[in-house]
């Protein structure tokens, strides 16, 4: 495995031209597939959504955390590897600034049970730790973060006239830094996908990360239906 990428400033086109339709591919896969929340839901029940998201997102934020620190001592490109404790740092700010959000709504965020899809798919992101970087970064910061943006992005519309405080904060404070989380995935796929059989994998991780997620999409929907 290289430990530096010889020059970056030979990426090929054909490598910008693949990440652009593999983003375009996630893209189609998640129309209409997030299922958390439902925007035709009157405003008490879509309350109770943002709600749920919320909670399970203190587990997530929290997951990334651990998930990454477990990553980078196999993340041997150093181009690469010098963005991953930047997102460290940010995923652990986020998880303290949605609990202490989840507080000053009385709530008791230590106190929830996490779903276990979610738990599954962060245990299984974090036996990923020693695929190469680029099916791990296919996976997490290109296919998940970005999909991610797009869930927050719908989260924000939503809560705006339910909550304004919570849809401020996870406008000001939480998309941008899941942006430029997302374009590391991109970075590290452009730098790595240079070959049909490097495409490939790349493709197939994608795919195997976006059935992972949907799947815990349906659950924790279900869960929220239930007010488990
Ligand atoms: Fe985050
Ligand atoms: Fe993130």
């Amino acid at each position: 495995m290289h430990a530096g990428l010889a020059d970056p400033g030979k990426m090929s086109g054909d490598a910008r031209r693949f990440v652009g339709a593999l983003a375009e591919e996630n893209a189609s896969f998640w129309r209409d597939r997030d299922v958390r929340l439902d925007p035709n839901a009157p405003p008490a029940l879509r309350l109770e959504q943002i709600r749920y998201r919320m909670r399970q997102g203190v587990y997530n934020e929290l997951r990334s955390v651990e998930l990454i620190a477990a990553w980078i001592p196999h993340v041997p490109e150093r181009e690469i590897r010098e963005l991953l404790p930047g997102q460290l740092d940010d995923e652990h700010r986020h998880y303290r600034l949605l609990r202490a959000r989840l507080v000053a709504l009385g709530e008791d965020p230590d106190g929830y049970r996490p779903l276990p899809e979610w738990e599954a798919l962060f245990d299984w992101l974090c036996a990923c730790r020693t695929r190469p970087t680029l099916e791990k970064l296919a996976m997490f910061q290109f296919a998940g973060e970005t999909q991610s943006c797009e869930g927050f992005e719908t989260l924000i519309a939503l809560a705006r006239d339910v909550d304004p405080e919570t849809a401020e904060l996870y406008r000001a404070e939480i998309l941008p830094d899941e942006y430029r989380h997302a374009a590391i995935g991109r970075k590290a796929l452009t730098l790595l996908a240079d070959t049909p059989a490097l495409q490939a994998r790349a493709r197939a991780a994608c795919r195997e990360m976006n059935d992972r997620i949907f799947a815990a999409y349906g659950a924790h929907r279900a869960r929220a239906d239930r007010g488990a």
